[in-house]
C-alpha cells in the first residue's frame, strides 16, 4: 500500500503565504503607464547614495561634492516637512523597481511657478522612455495638484539625452546661460527650459477658458 505523504501544517502554511511585501513596497502615490511615483523611505538610501556618487550621473547634476550617507538620510528625513518641496521615487509597475527621482522644488503660492528635476539613477533605464515619462507625469502633478502656472528647469547644454527628454515631455527652451557652470575642467553653457500651463493644456487640446 503506497503510504500518502503529509505535509505538516506549519510547513504548509508557509508555502501558501506570499512572500510578506517590505514596508516601503506597492506604496502607490501617482500613477503613470509603465511607472509610478511614490515617496522615497530610508530603506532607499543606499541606492540613492550609490546613484548620486555616481560620476556618469553627477557630471549632470548640480552637485559637486561627495554625499554621505549621514547627508543622504538627512535628505530623506526632510521629505515632506519643507514647503514647497515634492520629491517622489520613480518606480518601474513590472517588479516594483525603484530607478531614480523627480522633483518639483521651490513651488511658489503667488508665482505659481516651480523648478523640475530628475534623476534615472539606474544606469540599464536609460534611453528607454522612463525620464520622458517621469517628467510628464510630474508636471501633469504640478498642473493638476499644485495648480502651478510655470515649470521651469535647468540643464547642462552638453546633457544631450535630457534635453531630448525634456522637449519630448513638452518643455521649450528659453534661454541660455553663457558659461555659467564649471565643469570637467572647463566652463559651459547652461540652459532654462519652461512648460507654462497654457501650453501642457493646448497639447491636450483643451484652455484655461
Ligand atoms: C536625463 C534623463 C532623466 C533622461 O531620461 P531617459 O529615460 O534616459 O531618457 P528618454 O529615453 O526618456 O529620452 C531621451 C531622448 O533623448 C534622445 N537622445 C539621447 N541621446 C541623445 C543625443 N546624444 N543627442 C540627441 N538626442 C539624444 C533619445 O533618443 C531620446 O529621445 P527618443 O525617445 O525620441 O529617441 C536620464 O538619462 C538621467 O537621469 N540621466 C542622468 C542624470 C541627468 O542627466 N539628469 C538630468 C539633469 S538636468
Amino acid at each position: 500500500m503506497t503510504q500518502l505523504r503529509t505535509i505538516p501544517r506549519e510547513q504548509n502554511r508557509q508555502r501558501s503565504l506570499p512572500e510578506p511585501a517590505k514596508a516601503h513596497e506597492r506604496v502607490l502615490f501617482y500613477e503613470g503607464d509603465r511607472i509610478y511615483l511614490r515617496p522615497i523611505e530610508l530603506t532607499d538610501e543606499h541606492k540613492l547614495r550609490q546613484w548620486v556618487n555616481d560620476p556618469d550621473i553627477w557630471q549632470y547634476l548640480m552637485h559637486r561634492q561627495p554625499i554621505n550617507a549621514a547627508r543622504e538620510r538627512e535628505f530623506i528625513e526632510g521629505q515632506g516637512r519643507q514647503p514647497g518641496e515634492y520629491v517622489l521615487g520613480i518606480v518601474v509597475r513590472n517588479g516594483d523597481r525603484l530607478i531614480g527621482s523627480v522633483g518639483l522644488h521651490g513651488a511658489h503660492p503667488v508665482n505659481r511657478s516651480a523648478t523640475l528635476g530628475v534623476m534615472i539613477g539606474d544606469k540599464a533605464y536609460h534611453g528607454k522612455g522612463f525620464g520622458t515619462e517621469a517628467v510628464r507625469l510630474m508636471v501633469r502633478y504640478g498642473f493638476e495638484e499644485l495648480n502651478l502656472n510655470r515649470i521651469a528647469l535647468h540643464v547642462f547644454a552638453h546633457n544631450f539625452r535630457a534635453i531630448g527628454c525634456y522637449q519630448k515631455a513638452g518643455f521649450v527652451h528659453e534661454g541660455c546661460l553663457r558659461q555659467a557652470l564649471y565643469r570637467n575642467g572647463q566652463f559651459v553653457d547652461e540652459y532654462l527650459f519652461a512648460i507654462l500651463r497654457k501650453d501642457w493644456l493646448a497639447q491636450r487640446g483643451l484652455s484655461d477658458e
